[in-house]
């Protein structure tokens, strides 16, 4: 019997997929470089926080998240010069994802249309269409070193009369660039000027490499009533299993987003009392992470350009590559395939990300440094078994 008569429709086009992630997990011998989970467990000091916090008594209703917690979160945000009133600016969130569904629901009705680029982080795309939303997508292109970029142009051709928004992912997933000033100028005279919200999906800002700073395009004239920036501790404390996340917005969008019913905040009080401690003391430990992942980018950036046919360009930001394969002469979809099922490596097709996608794939590099040269002796012999 089918239930599909139940259904929101929007649901009926949406498909699963959680179930083959438990299975991956039981292949011997598998290096899993799909999902971009941090490999580091979090310090003790942090887990002891949340059972302190419990035992503390902070096992309540915590209508509209902890004070406090917020108060920490806008302390954050003012590193980069930015004051923002937690108890009217700040909305927490449980992690990145609800924060992406909570904007997404305030702003997006049916009919209207989001500007994502191509490729993008593939998490916005069932949000928006559960929202009834239309995805309009706007091609990225590649800068002289090989890294997709946001092309103004074709942001701009993708502008209609019915554009309610443009997300962002800065430093990007999986594209790997930080914005320059002048992208983010360009996006934010343009949003200003054809009045959409930009959503700013800041989740990698804590690694950022070779001395580039995010720059907010929150803080650029006119962009405070019209951005929605979205973060999350997952990556920064490679929180991802305790779901910590934060929308920071005006006043009035904020209000939009407290008015969407998804319960009194969804990210239990003991945790974000941990949070809070994570946001004080937790920085030694984004540090640590930082020179793994860099380290790891490195080795495996030259490894992979030191392959015939495959060009991998230095990110600029978060722990992914995505490198080029087209020179192997195989679409990305049959090159993760071939790969998963003969050297038991699991990367991502480009083409996941959007069609602009296709002849790359990404690897996120959540394994130590000792295993990345496994996968890069995996991917070099997967390679050459393909050359004639
Ligand atoms: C760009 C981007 N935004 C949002 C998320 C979702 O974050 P969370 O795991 O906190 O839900 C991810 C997760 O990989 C991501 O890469």
């Amino acid at each position: 019997m089918s239930v599909e008569r139940f259904a929101r429709k929007e649901l009926l086009s949406l498909g699963g997929g959680s179930a083959t992630r438990v299975m991956i997990g039981k292949i011997p011998g598998l290096i899993n470089l799909g999902a971009g989970d941090p490999d580091f467990d979090q310090p003790k000091f942090i887990a002891d926080a949340v059972y302190k916090a419990m035992m503390e008594g902070h096992t309540h209703y915590a209508f509209g998240g902890d004070l406090e917690f917020k108060k920490a979160i806008a302390e954050y945000y003012a590193k980069y010069g930015i004051t923002v009133d937690p108890e009217t600016q700040v909305t927490i969130t449980s992690g990145g994802s609800q924060a992406i569904f909570q904007a997404f629901a305030a702003v997006l009705n049916p009919g209207d249309e989001i500007i994502i680029l191509d490729p993008a982080y593939q998490g916005y795309n069932q949000p928006a269409a559960y929202f009834g939303a239309k995805i309009v997508r706007a091609k990225m292109k590649k800068d002289k070193s090989g890294l997709f970029r946001p092309e103004i142009n074709n942001i701009k051709a993708a502008v209609t009369k019915n554009t309610k928004a443009l997300m962002i992912c800065n430093p990007d997933n999986p594209a790997g660039i930080v914005y320059t000033k002048k992208e983010l100028e360009e996006i934010s005279a343009l949003a200003v000027e054809k009045d959409f919200v930009v959503f700013d999906d800041m989740i990698y800002t804590e690694f950022i490499w070779r001395g580039r700073k995010y720059a907010p395009i929150f803080d650029m004239p006119g962009m405070q009533e019209r951005t929605m920036v979205l973060s999350s501790f997952s990556k920064t404390f490679a929180w991802t299993g305790c779901r910590a996340g934060f929308i920071i917005a005006g006043p009035q969008l904020s209000e939009l987003l407290n008015r969407v019913p998804i319960g009194i905040c969804s990210v239990p009080v003991a945790f974000q009392k941990a949070g809070i401690e994570a946001l004080k003391n937790g920085w030694g430990f984004v540090e640590e992470m930082r020179k793994a992942y860099e380290e790891r980018i490195e080795y495996c950036v030259k490894r992979m350009n030191e392959i015939s046919g495959v060009k991998c360009p230095m990110p600029e930001g978060a722990f992914y590559l995505f490198p080029d394969i087209s020179g192997l002469g195989i679409p990305s979809a049959k090159f993760c395939e071939g790969i998963f099922k003969e050297e038991k490596l699991r990367i991502v097709p480009g083409t996941n990300y959007g069609p602009n996608g296709e002849g790359h794939v990404r690897l996120a590099l959540v394994v130590p440094l000792k295993t990345c040269e496994e996968v890069m002796d995996r991917f070099e012999r997967y390679v050459k078994k393909l050359k004639p």
